[in-house]
């Protein structure tokens, strides 16, 4: 288990890799529909999926920005996908999904999820995962944010 009152654990090179990973994937995100909730507006986030994204696969996932925060989009099945708030409900760690566990890890501090409905299965965190509207097919997925 990490200290999470270390700043050097919270963030920084994980989320280099994320967004490097993703520009070198191919990733190509798009702003869709717009939406709003509570006087903030929102925009829905569409990824399309070429042969080196890691939404290829069934199993695989990204985490993307969104005017919503950041967001772990998996692909579950052929055109089958979920999408939940990546952050952290403990202290905002990126959570990583686990394909073989269906459930997101948080890497800080051991926290964990279930990946069919967000639920807390192991804490700290106390607390789901917000989910987000995720429909796509083979080549594309777009997340409902607002
Ligand atoms: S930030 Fe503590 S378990 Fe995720």
């Amino acid at each position: 288990m990490k200290d999470c009152n270390k700043s050097s654990d919270c963030s920084g090179r994980r989320e280099f890799l994320v967004k490097t990973a993703g520009l070198a994937g191919g990733l190509v995100l798009t702003l869709s529909g717009i939406g709003s909730a509570f006087g903030v507006t929102f925009a829905d986030v569409t990824v399309n999926i070429d042969s080196s994204s890691p939404l290829n696969k069934v199993g695989g996932s990204v985490v993307v920005d969104s005017s919503a925060g950041k967001i772990v989009i998996a692909r579950t099945g052929e055109a089958a996908f979920i999408a939940y708030s990546a952050k952290c409900t403990h202290k905002g760690g990126i959570v990583e999904y686990d394909a073989a566990g269906k459930q997101f890890v948080c890497p800080k501090h051991g926290s964990k999820f279930d990946a069919a409905n967000g639920n807390v299965t192991d804490g700290p965190a106390d607390t789901k995962l917000t989910s987000f509207a995720a429909n796509g097919t083979a080549a594309s997925v777009t997340v409902t944010v607002g």
